[in-house]
C-alpha cells in the first residue's frame, strides 16, 4: 500500500514538472525567447530545469529503493555483517548525495548566473535609447532622439541594441517582456537600464511585474519589433505633428477636445493640448488597445472610455466626463484621425 502511494507520488511529481513547464502559446513565455537577452536567461532556466529534473529522478529512485529495502528487511532480517555494510553505504550517501553533489550543483549555478547577469548588463555602443516611465496604470514611452512620446506601445528595430531607461514617477512598477528580456523594476527617482536586442520582427506582450495598486493586472503593453527600415520610417513619420482634421466631425472634435477638460491632461503634438497627467494622444488611432491593454481600441470602446473610463478599468484616474452625444461622436472622430 505504502509502496503504491510512493510510486503515485513520484509519478504525480514528474507530471507536475512537465505540465508547469508547458505554458499556453497565448501567454508570453520566457523560454520562447525572441531576443539576445531572453536567450541568455532561457539558457540558465534550461540548465536549472535539467539539474532539478536529474536531482528529482535520483532522489525519487532512492526513495523507492529505500522502501523496497525496508520491506525485504522486515521479511528476512539481515546478518550483523550485512547491516554494517549497509550502514557504511548510507554514510557515504550522506557525504556525497547530501553535501558534495549539492555543493557542486550550487557552485555551477552561481558561476553561470553571475556570468549571465554580467552579459545582460554589458553596455553596447550605438544603442538606441528609449525612455519608459511607469504611470498609474500605463506606460509613457519616449524616443529622445525623435522627441516623440507615445503610450503603452514600444516600437523597436530588430537586430539593433536598445537601451531602455526605466523609471517611475509614482510607485514601483516592473517592466517585463518575457520573450525579449528579464524583468526590471521601475523605481521613482532612479533610472534603471534594461538592454534588449530583439532577433526578429514580431509583436510581443509586456506586463507590469510588480504589484502597484488596484489596476496592476491591467497594466500591460505591446512591443512591436520591426525591421530596421520599417522602424526608421515609423519614427520619422511619428516625429511629424498629426495632420489637420480632414472631416467636419473631426474638426468639431478638435474644438470640443480643447474646450472640455481633455486638453488639461493630454498632449496632442502641434495643438494647444499639452497636459502631462494622462497618456499622450498624438498617435492614439494607431494603437491597438486602450487603457494599457484593457480593451481593444475601436470607436465603440473609445466612446465609452472618454465618457466613463472607470467603467472599463475600475480605478482609472481619468474621471467620468459629462458630454453630449454629438460631442462624444466628434471627439471620437477626431481621436480616430490621429495616426
Ligand atoms: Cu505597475 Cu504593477
Amino acid at each position: 500500500m505504502k509502496n503504491r502511494a510512493v510510486r503515485f507520488g513520484v509519478v504525480l511529481g514528474g507530471a507536475m514538472v512537465v505540465l508547469t513547464s508547458c505554458g499556453s502559446s497565448k501567454s508570453p513565455s520566457m523560454i520562447d525567447s525572441k531576443g539576445n537577452e531572453a536567450k541568455h536567461i532561457a539558457g540558465v532556466w534550461w540548465l536549472m530545469f535539467t539539474l532539478a529534473a536529474a536531482v528529482y529522478v535520483v532522489v525519487a529512485g532512492f526513495i523507492v529503493y529505500a522502501i523496497r529495502r525496508r520491506h525485504s528487511d522486515q521479511q528476512e532480517p539481515q546478518s550483523d555483517q550485512a547491516d554494517t555494510g549497509a550502514q557504511r553505504f548510507d554514510d557515504r550517501m550522506i557525504v556525497w548525495g547530501g553535501v558534495a553533489v549539492p555543493l557542486v550543483i550550487l557552485l555551477v549555478l552561481a558561476v553561470v548566473t553571475v556570468r549571465t547577469t554580467d552579459a545582460l548588463r554589458r553596455p553596447e555602443r550605438n544603442a538606441l535609447r528609449v525612455e519608459v516611465v511607469g504611470k498609474r496604470w500605463w506606460w509613457a514611452v519616449t524616443y529622445p532622439t525623435a522627441r516623440f512620446t507615445t503610450a503603452n506601445e514600444v516600437h523597436l528595430p530588430a537586430g539593433r541594441p536598445i537601451e531602455l531607461g526605466l523609471t517611475s514617477d509614482n510607485v514601483i512598477h516592473s517592466f517585463w517582456v518575457p520573450q525579449l528580456a528579464g524583468k526590471l523594476d521601475m523605481i521613482p527617482g532612479q533610472r534603471n537600464i534594461l538592454r534588449i536586442r530583439a532577433s526578429a520582427p514580431g509583436v510581443y506582450e509586456g506586463l507590469c511585474a510588480e504589484f502597484c495598486g488596484v489596476q496592476h493586472a491591467h497594466m500591460m503593453f505591446t512591443v512591436i519589433v520591426q525591421t530596421a527600415g520599417d522602424f526608421d520610417r515609423w519614427l520619422a513619420q511619428r516625429s511629424q505633428p498629426p495632420l489637420e482634421p480632414a472631416s467636419e466631425s473631426a474638426a468639431q472634435g478638435a474644438v470640443a477636445f480643447n474646450r472640455l477638460p481633455c486638453a488639461g491632461c493630454h498632449t496632442i503634438a502641434g495643438t494647444q493640448a499639452n497636459g502631462t497627467l494622462g497618456p499622450e494622444l498624438t498617435d492614439i488611432a494607431s494603437r491597438r488597445d486602450l487603457g494599457a491593454g484593457t480593451v481593444t481600441n475601436d470607436p465603440e470602446n473609445l466612446a465609452r472610455w472618454i465618457t466613463d473610463a472607470p467603467s472599463l478599468k475600475p480605478g482609472a484616474l481619468m474621471p467620468p466626463i459629462a458630454m453630449t452625444g454629438s460631442e462624444v461622436q466628434s471627439i471620437v472622430a477626431y481621436l480616430e484621425s490621429l495616426k
